[in-house]
């Protein structure tokens, strides 16, 4: 919206010059962007930086004095305000005059510079960011609000007390739908606003905190913060709150939720310097106006210079935000803005609940039975339910329906209640969908409450009320048939609305607008779930303050970032029904709540993930959900193998826990049957299982497999492998013992390099580098041997995880084994993290070494989350460890983690996850190679099927590792709703490892993501 054109009459030749001649300053000019004054980057010699701003002569030199003026007060008053400060020349004076080549005379001034990059260049925009610049134009406004100057009392088409200039200009709006969206926003501003604008605050404003004009820090996004506002050119005397008008303004442009984005900003100005309610009544009908003020504005600069390309420079986004802003409600904008600064967000809303509350005595039923004393269920519908089955049987509408009546025919009841203000997973289709500024936001939270009763029950009106509006909202999963009642209380200025939705098509039937409805009438009936929008038979009671303009229709559920807003519009239906029991869930804990109690009652060596926590309440396949029920992608969780709560695997562990769960000293079937099963996947050697607890539990018991067989205790390990959380596990574990708090290599345990082909020694592109690797296995047993000792086992895991996702290169298991084999050793697989197909060729990872181990262990994916682990031998083996020494597991075979270990392996064959793994991480792959090419960053893309690494560098050719930009992608991928982690010995490998049912438009989705945030700085 500002215009960045200016001509050429003085160059950078010319700046060095005045700086030199009327500054005495050594110093490089650098052309700045400005709109009337040329302005210029001077650097010394000795770094000192300013801005040397020449203004031309028909400028008025009171308002560059206003500017001075305004400057120093500032810096008196706060010298924390990192503002650029006036510098005088040599013979002191704050403005010189130069004449330029031809011979026009222009005055010039020279300020300090101020480092920082336009908030308009800076991705993303984070709550914090939008927080911060309100609360810099806050303290801007709050400096300056004694500040007088005369020359601020001038007329300014940019100053918004004068905005119905452009009502004479919008013939010059081209096109007729946006000049009618400009015509739509003024009429409302001159019929609404204009009136009340008098009693606002007036004081001298910086009035131009566009995007260009306002600096953020250059600090990593989580410290970003404005630092600066530049460029007073634009002061002016006027209403106080047009400052942060014009700020929030731009702070909307490109939001998918700009009302939410401005809101920010408001915050972060009232508490910098309180906004008054009738300012906070003024501020969006401002905002809107003030881009109407741009657009105009761009549209006569284009017709009198068709030429000048800089004049459109924001005039798209605008456009786009206003057409925005014509599906806002300013009201609900309002509301948004006064819950921002802590105010109850609907004024009237306190009214009608003090009303509502000191005459309960005179409201009536809303359906037959007297809800405060009728037997009634209470349904848990909340994200966290257990009540309802899984999701999918959520989803169900029949059996949704069923579940529901069932219950409630159980508990000998003909009434069941959904409750308000309860976040739901119900709501998860389309219609549903709104945009938010981290994506897609679902409304999820619901304004009403259910009376779930038999389709035909008669609804009542509680009390007095005239038809408002009717309408059959007929798309699927909408309110189908719904009344909404107006009430008016005699004597008071209160009137306020009932919605009933989801009623029966004839409800509708005889109905106009206005028509009275006396209190206690049955005017409308319950509809079934083939006319009310296809949900189980209920009224959905809702009470509304302010209708916001709309009739037939009012949002029954909200996204839960607008929920105190909304609540307060729509206030807790109770207050009407009187149920004696709680109309809305009881709050669970909050993130914070949780920090705390973990904080002194778990130990601190458990970290969190993600720089904000997440509360994960329900998971579901490959997603999770948080208590709001927003749904994260999960591309991290290889544990929920086959998904998570997959139905098949829920049912069976619960079907044998209701049965019977021992240990296996008795005999059991599933016990039998599952080893068989198990074995079935292995090659034939890998004959005898033990089952145990966990990964540790598996390779601990590998070790003492591996020491009794070969009477040996040292042990050769690759660099950065983890295999447990045992003191001997730790011991063997580079990754462990290696890091924080580690205490190095013990004597009985030889450590050879990662086979790593992009980071280590040898290369993708050597054909030998499997071997190559391998050798170092040879060395270690060279130097045991040397020591006069044996080797007892080699353990690597099959592909490498906390190493960064290494995918071992060819014939290195192969050579390794054969060194090992060779001296005496065993070797052992360690397949906790990446077995049961995940590789996508093969089901076990070192079958695509083409090795078959003497022990491998097994965890994680195998009880698809239940804790069930294994460790599969030779009979060979095996026999050596039955030396008389009995092995105990209390837990490990039961017959619940068999039947668990049986379900999954069903389900990896019966849903060809194996495949799926196969095609989708190859598309994955691929999709996320193509990035490649976009972004220097990702050095590297690796994997095998849904096993897949992305490692980032700050240089392709040196390979420094980029953590701090892993830990930002996965920080922000969190935010955008998809899950993943970070890993490698620099921690700058971004893991991919989601359960095995992640789709190729899942893999789409995260690579479509990722763009977008590597495209951020
Ligand atoms: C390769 C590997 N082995 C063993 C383990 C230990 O398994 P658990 O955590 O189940 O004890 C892990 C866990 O991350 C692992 O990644």
């Amino acid at each position: 919206m500002n215009t960045r054109h200016q001509p050429t009459i003085f160059n950078t030749q010319d700046a060095s010059r005045i700086a030199f001649e009327l500054y005495g300053l050594h110093a490089k000019a650098r052309t700045l962007p400005g709109e009337r004054d040329h302005n210029f980057h001077l650097r010394t010699e000795a770094g000192q930086e300013f801005v040397l701003k020449i203004a031309p002569a028909a400028e008025r030199s009171n308002i560059l004095d206003l500017q001075n003026k305004a400057l120093e007060h500032l810096a008196a008053y706060d010298p924390s305000l990192l503002l650029p400060q006036v510098c005088t020349t040599s013979v002191g004076e704050a403005i010189a005059t130069v004449t330029a080549a031809d011979d026009t005379p222009h005055y010039v001034r020279l300020l300090t510079y101020v480092p920082g990059r336009p908030f308009a260049e800076v991705k993303p925009h984070t709550p914090e960011l939008l927080y911060s610049l309100g609360s810099m134009v806050g303290r801007i406004d709050c400096g300056l609000q004694n500040f007088t100057h005369p020359a601020a009392y001038r007329t300014l088409k940019w100053d918004l007390q004068r905005a119905l200039w452009i009502r004479d200009y919008l013939q010059h709006i081209a096109q007729p739908e946006r000049r009618a969206i400009v015509e739509h926003f003024l009429s409302q501003f001159e019929a609404q606003t204009l009136p009340k604008l008098p009693v606002l605050r007036m004081s001298i404003i910086h009035n131009d905190a566009n995007d260009y004009n306002v600096l953020v820090s250059d600090t990593a996004t989580e410290s970003r913060q404005v630092i600066s506002i530049i460029d007073f050119g634009d002061m002016v005397h006027t209403y106080t709150i047009s400052g942060l008008a014009i700020a929030a303004t731009y702070a909307m442009l490109n939001k998918g939720d700009p009302l939410t984005a401005a809101a920010h900003v408001v915050a972060g100005y009232h508490e910098a310097f309180p906004l008054s309610v009738s300012e906070l009544e003024a501020l969006y009908p401002l905002m809107c106006i003030r881009l109407c003020v741009s657009v105009t504005n761009s549209a006569y600069q284009q017709k009198i210079d068709p030429h000048n390309g800089y004049l459109v420079i924001s005039e798209q986004p605008a456009w786009t935000l206003l057409e925005q802003l014509m599906d806002a409600h300013p009201r609900l904008a309002h509301y948004t803005f006064r819950h921002a600064c802590q105010l109850a967000p609907c004024p009237g809303a306190n009214a009608l609940v003090q009303w509502l509350e000191s005459n309960s005595d005179k409201i009536g039923r809303v359906v037959e039975p007297d809800l405060r004393v009728v037997n009634k269920v209470i349904f848990d519908l909340s994200v966290d339910s257990s009540e309802l089955g899984n999701l999918a049987e959520v989803s169900d509408v029949e059996l949704f329906t069923r579940h529901i009546f069932e219950r409630m025919k159980a508990a000998n009841s003909s009434v069941g209640i959904g409750r308000y203000n309860e976040a739901r997973l119900i709501y998860s289709s389309d219609i549903f969908k709104s945009a938010g500024n981290d994506g897609p936001e679902w409304r999820t939270v619901h304004l009403g409450l259910d009376v779930f009763m038999e389709a035909g029950s008669p609804v009542l009106a509680p009390l007095d009320g005239i038809v408002h509006s009717f309408r059959n909202n007929s798309s699927p999963l909408d309110y189908g048939p719904t009344i909404i009642l107006q009430h008016s209380v005699t004597g008071r200025q209160l009137s306020f609305f009932t919605l009933y939705g989801h009623l029966s098509v004839d409800s509708l039937d005889g109905l106009y607008e206005g028509k009275l409805i006396a209190q206690g009438t049955p005017f409308a009936r319950i509809g079934s779930h083939t006319v009310n929008g296809g949900w189980p038979p209920h009224l959905h009671f809702q009470i509304i303050a302010d209708m916001l303009d709309r009739t037939g229709d009012f949002p029954g559920v909200v996204r839960p970032s607008q929920r105190e807003t909304w609540l307060s519009l729509s206030p807790d239906p109770n207050l009407i029904v009187r149920m004696p029991e709680d109309s809305s869930p009881r709050n669970g804990l909050s993130t914070e709540q949780i920090r705390q109690v973990r904080a002194q009652h778990i130990g601190k060596s458990l970290s969190i993930a993600y720089q904000k926590p997440l509360k994960i309440v329900r998971g579901w396949m490959q997603y999770l959900y948080d208590e709001n029920g927003r749904a994260y992608l999960d591309a991290v969780n290889n544990v929920s193998h086959v998904g998570h709560c997959h139905p098949r695997v829920v049912k069976a562990g619960q079907e044998q826990m209701a049965v019977l769960n021992t240990n296996t000293r008795y005999l059991h079937d599933k016990l039998v049957l599952y080893a068989e099963r198990l074995c079935a996947t292995l090659p034939a050697s890998l004959s005898v299982c033990f089952f145990v607890c966990s990964g540790s539990e598996a390779n601990e018991l590998a070790l003492r497999l591996a020491r009794t067989y070969t009477g040996q205790k040292d042990m050769i390990i690759v660099d950065a492998g983890y295999h447990g959380n045992t003191t001997t596990l730790v011991e063997i574990s580079p990754y462990k013992f290696d890091g924080p708090g580690g205490t190095g290599t013990p004597a009985y345990v030889h450590k050879v390099p990662m086979p790593d082909v992009y980071r280590g020694q040898y290369k993708r592109t050597d054909l030998d580098a499997g071997e190559k690797y391998a050798r170092y296995v040879e060395e270690a047993v060279q130097l045991i041997q040397g020591r006069q000792s044996k080797v007892a086992a080699f353990l690597c895991e099959s592909l490498m995880g906390c190493g960064g996702q290494i995918v071992l290169p060819e014939n290195y298991l192969k050579e390794a084994y054969h060194y090992v084999r060779n001296a005496g050793g065993v070797c052992i697989a360690d397949e906790v993290q990446v077995g049961f197909g995940r590789a996508g060729t093969h089901i076990w990872g070192f079958e695509t070494q083409g090795v078959v181990p003497d022990i491998v262990t097994m965890g994680k994916p195998m009880g698809n989350g239940h804790p069930l682990a294994a460790v599969v031998t030779t009979p060979e083996i095996a026999a050596a460890f039955n030396n008389g020494m009995e092995y105990f597991n209390t837990f490990g075979g039961n017959p619940v983690s068999c039947a668990i270990g049986l379900a999954v392996l069903d389900v990896i064959a019966e849903e060809h996850l194996q495949a799926n793994a196969f095609q989708v991480g190859k598309h994955l792959m691929d999709g996320l190679r193509e990035l490649m090419d976009k972004y220097a960053l990702i050095g590297d893309v690796r994997g095998l099927g849904l096993f897949v690494g992305i490692e980032l560098v700050l240089d392709r050719k040196t390979l420094m590792p980029a953590p701090p930009q892993a830990s930002y992608v996965a920080n922000r991928m969190r935010e955008r709703g998809i899950l993943l982690s970070t890993d490698g010995p620099f921690h700058n490998v971004l893991k991919i490892k989601p359960p095995m049912v992640f789709t190729e438009a899942n893999a789409d989705y995260l690579v479509a993501i990722l763009d977008e945030i590597l495209s951020e700085d």
